[in-house]
């Protein structure tokens, strides 16, 4: 409506105004016209009269001519009609105007040829024309015409376009208004389903063209705009959340309409040892472990994962379910058994010796056997069957965990085509060249393209990914988006960093700095005041253990004061020990530390202290709050959350760390002191920068981590996850409504 008057009125004004100019000028044409009629009507009564006026008038009957006159003035609109025999005669003029017409001022009078009588207030047209008789060669007849009925007629003509332009106005303005409103509905609902993306998802999906053509130019614009927005707006909904377990809960709920989690990963969180007859619970050294465990503690659901613990059987149901964690239970591990042919194929093979040196830059060669292959395709099939089996909807929300399922995500989605499925990749992606020596790389593109969401720590892993999709495979990569569409199917390629529980929980930060230092070093046989590092892996060579190592001899040997003053602790948690490749690297690492320490002085504390065995999480992180530096040199690492752990440990503000450039972690961590681990004389030099740093420099550096990982902890890393996985849905649940199927 206010639409419409916007557009009427000035429309009406703007016509109003029209008339306003036209009127003049259509009486001015007007007038021109009838003055034209009126010349020929006298010339006409002239011609018409002249033979009986002449006869008259040369009888000298002046009477008669009068006579005649008044007769013709009986037309309405011949005002008058007059006769001058010469320019000094007295004029025989009809009765109606006789005082009027002088003979002397014919000619004046012809020219102006318009003069206002006072009885009619309209001006008269004067028209003058030769009439010789033999007795009046001069002769000549006025008539004299009233105006009135053209300045009648002209006033009429202007009311009529003053009505008719109005009346234009009013039918440009309604015709034009109901074309408005009709198109504008037409854009309106186009670009409404247009911003709900039905027009592209509905393209994709049956290859129509629902949409009218004149949005296709703008569809894609329109969509990142609002994909932008949406970003946006969820960017600053992210920031406004305080991530905690209960924010992560209470989105799984709103969001999700709470629906169970199910994870599914090869390593469990937790393992049933038999030890010395008795059951010990051990929580393995694993990243994934570490960033999962919180989110499972805190949404619930079920997580899937190989039962590897020599007392596993024993403490499961019937279901092969167990609820954990132990001492508060909050959800459950759902157990598969593999038999030694399975684990040795699919896990120590083809996840081990192929894909995870295939995606780590180490040098270390991966190794394809197709018997590998075959038990790792089996393998990922028995845990799709393990899914289905656990999953209580027919869209569950599935988490996929890392490189030992590529092909779940596919056989997930063949049995449960609604469901669900982010898969997080937690090691690095390789480039396409590096990606394409795998004998079944199309088979592992294809099986990962079954998730709804794909996710790794970084963008660059992100950008290989894709790459590698659209080198291989016949898929349509959008880098736009960053989707890629296959089989009528499309995946979200995103970054998600992962990182770990914060704030930690409170047994992890319970004894104080102080009592942990004192602790540590009276372990370990070292003096009060001996400066400590640690160090914290799997016994892995992407560690860049032994690189670490020579970085310590470089230190010794470049600043020997530190001999003796100096220990660095080794945390080395023993991992995939059945491959060879492993064996080697253990030994390797355990002769160097022999050799380092072997070096110098022996009745001094010795520089290295190699623990290979495994820690629980609270032994880890007392190591943390006793030393004054912690050491990370992975040669390549998605995330790695041992320095987000030894960040999150100091809560004293203290301690310095010293980090990998080729970790995922080094992006967020600016703050540490970021080292080549190749480069043996530089990580020497950021030893010693770390042992001698001033204490305002680390509580500076400390601080800065810290509030990162608060602010980036592992809540906001599967909430972003969620609430992405719950846009999906809904754009989703719209399409099943419209009858157009998932996309
Ligand atoms: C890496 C992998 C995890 C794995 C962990 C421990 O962090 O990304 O999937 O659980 O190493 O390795 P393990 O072979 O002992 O499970």
């Amino acid at each position: 409506m206010k639409l419409s008057l916007r557009f009427v009125l000035p429309l009406i004004l703007v016509l109003a105004a029209i008339a306003y100019i036209v009127a003049p000028l259509v009486d001015q044409l007007t007038l021109r016209w009838f003055m034209r009629d009126l010349d020929m009507r006298s010339s006409l009564i002239a011609r018409t009269i002249q033979q009986p006026l002449l006869e008259q008038l040369d009888a000298g009957k002046k009477n008669k001519v009068v006579a005649l006159f008044n007769t013709i003035t009986k037309d309405e609109r011949l005002y008058a009609i007059g006769y001058c025999a010469s320019p000094t005669a007295k004029a025989l003029v009809s009765r109606s105007f006789q005082h009027l017409i002088h003979c002397e001022n014919l000619d004046r009078w012809a020219d102006s040829n318009e003069l206002l009588l006072p009885s009619t207030q309209g001006p008269l047209h004067v028209s003058v024309l030769p009439m010789a008789s033999t007795a009046a060669p001069e002769g000549r007849l006025v008539l004299v015409h009233d105006m009135s009925f053209i300045t009648h007629r002209s006033e009429e003509t202007k009311r009529y376009l003053f009505y008719f332009f109005m009346g234009l106005a009013l039918v440009i303005s309604l015709i034009t208004v109901i074309i408005a409103q009709l198109s504008w509905r037409g854009w309106m609902s186009g670009m409404r389903s247009l911003l709900r993306g039905e027009g592209l998802l509905w393209q994709l999906a049956s290859g129509e063209q629902p949409s009218p053509p004149e949005f296709k130019p703008i569809a894609r614009d329109l969509q990142r705009l609002v994909r932008e927005l949406e970003s946006e707006t969820r960017a600053r909904d992210e920031e406004q959340i305080t991530w905690s377990p209960e924010s992560l809960r209470s989105i799984l709920h709103s969001e999700l309409r709470g629906e169970d989690i199910i994870v599914v990963s090869n390593r469990e969180p937790y393992i049933h040892q038999r030890i010395d007859g008795r059951i010990e619970v051990q929580r393995p050294a694993s990243g994934l472990v570490t960033a999962l465990e919180p989110i499972m503690r805190a949404c619930s659901g079920t997580w899937i994962a190989h039962g590897s613990g020599t007392a596993d059987r024993e403490v499961v149901d019937r279901f092969d379910r167990v609820a954990v964690p132990p001492e508060t239970p909050a959800y459950q591990i759902r157990r598969v058994w593999l038999s030694k042919e399975e684990e040795k194929g699919y896990y120590y093979g083809f996840s081990n010796e192929g894909l995870w040196p295939l995606c780590h830059i180490a040098h270390v060669r991966p190794t394809f056997r197709t018997s590998d292959w075959t038990q790792y395709v089996a393998v990922n099939r028995k845990f799709a069957k393990a899914v289905v089996s656990e999953s209580r909807t027919k869209n569950p929300i599935v988490l996929v965990q890392d490189y030992h399922f590529a092909l779940l995500p596919k056989m997930i989605r063949e049995v449960l085509p609604d469901a669900t499925i982010i898969t997080f990749w937690h090691i690095p992606w390789p480039n396409p060249e590096s990606f394409a020596i795998c004998p079944w790389r199309d088979e592992v593109l294809e099986g990962m393209l079954g998730s709804s969401i794909l996710g790794f720590h970084t963008q660059f892993h992100c950008n290989n990914f894709v790459d590698t999709v659209d080198r291989f495979i016949e898929a349509r990569v959008d880098r736009e988006s960053f989707t890629v569409s296959y089989g009528g199917k499309l995946t979200a390629v995103r970054r998600y960093p992962i990182s770990i529980e914060w704030p930690p929980a409170p047994e992890m930060v319970q004894k104080p700095v102080p009592d942990c230092r004192s602790n540590i070093r009276q372990l370990h046989k070292l003096p009060a005041e001996h400066k400590l590092g640690v160090g914290v892996d799997r016994l892995d060579y992407t560690k860049g253990i032994t690189e670490r190592f020579h970085a310590i001899e470089r230190l010794l040997e470049l600043n020997p004061e530190w001999v003796g003053r100096f220990t660095f602790v080794q945390i080395a948690a023993p991992t995939r020990s059945g491959i060879e490749e492993y064996q080697h690297h253990e030994s390797q690492v355990r002769d160097m530390a022999m050799r380092i320490n072997s070096r110098f002085d022996s009745n001094l504390p010795p520089p290295i202290v190699l623990k290979v065995e495994h820690h629980e999480p609270r032994e880890v992180y007392e190591y943390f709050r006793a030393a004054d530096l912690c050491f990370v040199s992975s040669l390549h690492d998605g995330m790695n959350l041992v320095a987000k752990e030894f960040v999150a440990a100091r809560d004293d503000d203290r301690g310095v760390l010293i980090l990998s450039q080729f970790t995922g972690a080094a992006r967020e961590l600016p703050e540490a002191l970021i080292v080549n681990p190749y480069d043996a004389d530089q990580c020497a030099a950021a030893l010693h920068l770390a042992l001698t740093m001033p204490a305002d420099e680390q509580r500076d550096r400390m601080r800065l981590m810290r509030g990162l990982v608060a602010e980036f902890n592992v809540f906001r890393w599967a909430g972003r996850m969620l609430l992405d996985a719950a846009a999906m849905r809904r754009r989703s649940r719209l399409l099943d409504k419209n009858g157009h199927g998932e996309i």
